[in-house]
C-alpha cells in the first residue's frame, strides 16, 4: 500500500517538475507567461504538501506549529511586497529585483540561524549522551548546512543592499583600496574559520556573531568595487546566490522542494552570469576582482570642449525620407520616458512607407537582463524583429538609420578605443557603421558607466535632445508628412 510519505514526497517531485518546465518556458518570450504559470503551479503544490507534514508533525515528534505566527509571517510579506509592486515604477524595478535578492537570501539566513539556536543546546545535551546511529550524519549536515545558509545569506543580503543603492544612484564608495582582495579573503577566511568552530559547539555565541558579521561584511566589500558597466553580472550573480542560500536552508530543514527550487534558482543564475560575462567580453573573475570602472567619474575621451549641433524633429526626420533600412536602438532612456509605443508607431510608419525595421538589443540595455524585451513586448512589437547583438552588428554597415532611443554605454566606441577604460572590451552596437545615426537623449551627459560618447560629437551624427517618448512622437509626426 502507497504511504501518505510516499505520495508528498511525489507532490515535491510534481512540483520540481513543473519548475524545471517554467524555467524553460521562461528561455523564449513566446514561452515565458506558460512558464511563469507552470512556475507558480509548481510552487503552490509545494506550498500544500508542505503544509500538509507540518500539520503531520515532524519526523521527530517536534512542537505542534504555532499557525498563529505563520499567517501574521504570510500577512506581512504579502503587504509588504503588494505596497513594493503597486509603487514601484518601471524604471525602479532593477532596485526592487535586487533588494528581493537580499531578502531571499536574508530569509534564508534567519532560518538557519533560529534552527542553530533551536537545535544548538539540544545538540550538546545529544553530544554528552554519545548518540549513535545517524545522528553524527544528521548533526554534521545540519551544522554544515547552518554555516553555509549564514555565510550565503548575509553576502547575499548586504550584497544586494549595496547593489540596490549602487543601481538607485545613492551609493558612492567604491571602496577599491589596494589590499581590498586581501580583505576579502580574511573576511571569508573568518566566515569558514566561525562556521567549523560552531561544528563543535553550535550554542557559541562568539563565533555565531563573528559568523554573520564577517559575512556581512564580505557582501559589502564584495559589491562596492564592482563598478559601472558590470553591475548586470553582479546582480545575476547575487540571485545565484540567493538560490544556493535557499538550497542549505532546505538541508537545515530537510525540505526537498526547497533543495531542489533553490538548486535551480542557483544554477539559472550562475548560467546568466556566465551569460552576462561573455556578453561583457569579461571573465568571472576579473569582473569581481579586478573592479572595472570603480571610480565611475566620468572618464572622458577628450579634456576640450567639443560642440555640438542640437536638431530639431523636422530637421532629422528628413534621414528617414527614401531609407531601405532603419535600425533601432533602444535603451534606459526609452525605459525611463516610457517611448516603446510611441518607437513601434514610428517603425509602423517606416514599414508603411516601404522601410524595413528592425531592433537592436544589447544583452545589457537598460537595468535588468531582458529590460528591452519586456518594453517592447508590452507595446506588441513582434519577436522577430528584435535581433540580438551578434545577429545585427554587420547589418549596420548596410543601415540608413540607426535611431538611438537613450542608449549610451552600449553604443560608446570608448569601448574600443579606450580598453582600459570601464567600457574596455565590452562588445557594443557598431551604429557608428550606420550612414546617419540619430541620437535621442535629454543631454550630453554619459551613460550609467559614466564614461563620455565620442560619437555625439561625429559629424554622421544628429543629436535630437529632449525626453525620448516626446522626440519619437514629434519624429512620428515629422516622418507622417514626408
Ligand atoms: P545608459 O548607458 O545607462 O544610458 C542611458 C541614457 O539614457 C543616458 O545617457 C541618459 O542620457 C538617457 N536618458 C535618461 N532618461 C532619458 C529620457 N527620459 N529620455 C531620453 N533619454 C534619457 O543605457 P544603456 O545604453 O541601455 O546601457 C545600460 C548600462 O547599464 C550599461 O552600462 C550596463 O552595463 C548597465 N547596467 C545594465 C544592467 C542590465 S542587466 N541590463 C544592470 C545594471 C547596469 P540623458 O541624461 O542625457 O537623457
Amino acid at each position: 500500500m502507497i504511504s501518505i510519505e510516499y505520495i508528498l514526497q511525489l507532490g515535491y517531485l510534481v512540483a520540481a517538475a513543473l519548475f524545471i518546465f517554467g524555467i524553460k518556458g521562461l528561455g523564449s518570450p513566446r514561452t515565458a507567461v506558460r512558464g511563469n504559470h507552470l512556475g507558480a503551479i509548481g510552487m503552490l503544490v509545494a506550498v500544500v504538501v508542505t503544509v500538509i507534514m507540518i500539520q503531520r508533525g515532524g519526523p521527530d515528534g517536534s512542537q505542534p506549529t504555532q499557525w498563529g505566527w505563520v499567517v501574521i509571517g504570510l500577512a506581512a510579506g504579502a503587504l509588504v511586497g503588494a505596497v513594493m509592486a503597486k509603487r514601484v515604477e518601471m524604471t525602479g524595478m532593477p532596485e526592487m529585483v535586487a533588494l528581493l535578492n537580499g531578502f531571499g537570501g536574508a530569509a534564508s539566513a534567519l532560518v538557519g540561524l533560529s534552527e542553530l539556536l533551536r537545535l544548538g543546546p539540544e545538540i550538546l545535551i545529544w553530544d554528552k549522551l554519545e548518540a549513535v546511529g545517524d545522528y553524527h550524519l544528521w548533526r554534521t549536515v545540519l551544522v554544515v548546512a547552518v554555516g553555509a545558509t549564514s555565510l550565503i545569506g548575509w553576502v547575499t543580503l548586504t550584497g544586494s543592499v549595496v547593489a540596490m543603492l549602487k543601481l538607485a544612484g545613492k551609493w558612492s564608495w567604491s571602496l577599491s583600496f589596494g589590499g581590498v582582495n586581501l580583505l576579502k579573503a580574511a573576511l571569508l577566511a573568518v566566515a569558514v574559520v566561525s562556521s567549523g568552530m560552531l561544528l563543535k559547539d553550535p550554542t557559541q555565541v562568539l563565533w555565531i556573531s563573528l559568523l554573520i558579521g564577517s559575512s556581512a561584511l564580505l557582501g559589502v566589500i564584495f559589491v562596492a568595487p564592482i563598478g559601472g558597466a558590470d553591475m548586470p553580472v553582479v546582480i545575476s550573480f547575487l540571485n545565484s546566490l540567493s538560490g544556493l542560500a535557499a538550497t542549505a536552508t532546505g538541508f537545515v530543514v530537510n525540505n526537498n522542494a526547497l533543495i531542489i527550487s533553490g538548486a535551480l534558482v542557483g544554477a539559472a543564475g550562475l548560467i546568466l552570469t556566465a551569460i552576462m560575462c561573455k556578453a561583457m567580453n569579461r571573465s568571472f573573475l576579473d569582473v569581481m576582482f579586478k573592479a572595472y570602472g570603480a571610480s565611475s567619474a566620468a572618464s572622458s575621451s577628450s579634456d576640450e570642449k567639443r560642440s555640438v549641433r542640437g536638431y530639431e524633429a523636422d530637421e532629422a526626420a528628413l534621414a528617414f525620407d527614401g531609407a531601405r533600412l532603419v535600425i533601432i536602438v533602444p535603451g534606459y532612456g526609452m525605459a525611463v520616458s516610457q517611448a516603446q509605443h510611441a518607437v513601434r508607431e514610428l517603425a509602423e510608419e517606416l514599414e508603411a512607407k516601404g522601410t524595413d525595421v528592425r531592433y537592436a538589443i544589447h544583452p545589457v540595455a537598460g537595468r535588468m537582463p531582458g529590460h528591452m524585451n519586456v518594453l517592447l513586448a508590452e507595446a506588441n512589437v513582434p519577436y522577430d524583429k528584435l535581433y540580438a547583438l551578434d545577429d545585427i552588428n554587420s547589418a549596420f554597415s548596410e543601415c540608413d538609420v540607426a535611431l538611438i532611443v537613450g542608449a549610451n554605454d552600449t553604443i560608446n566606441p570608448a569601448a574600443h578605443t579606450d580598453p582600459g577604460g570601464p567600457l574596455g572590451g565590452m562588445p557594443i552596437l557598431d551604429v557608428e557603421n550606420a550612414r546617419t545615426t540619430i541620437i535621442v537623449k535629454r543631454s550630453l551627459s554619459p551613460g550609467y558607466a559614466g564614461v563620455d560618447n565620442d560619437l555625439f560629437y561625429r559629424t554622421s551624427t544628429m543629436m535630437l535632445f529632449g525626453d525620448g517618448k516626446k522626440k519619437i512622437v514629434e519624429l512620428l509626426a515629422s516622418v507622417k508628412e514626408l
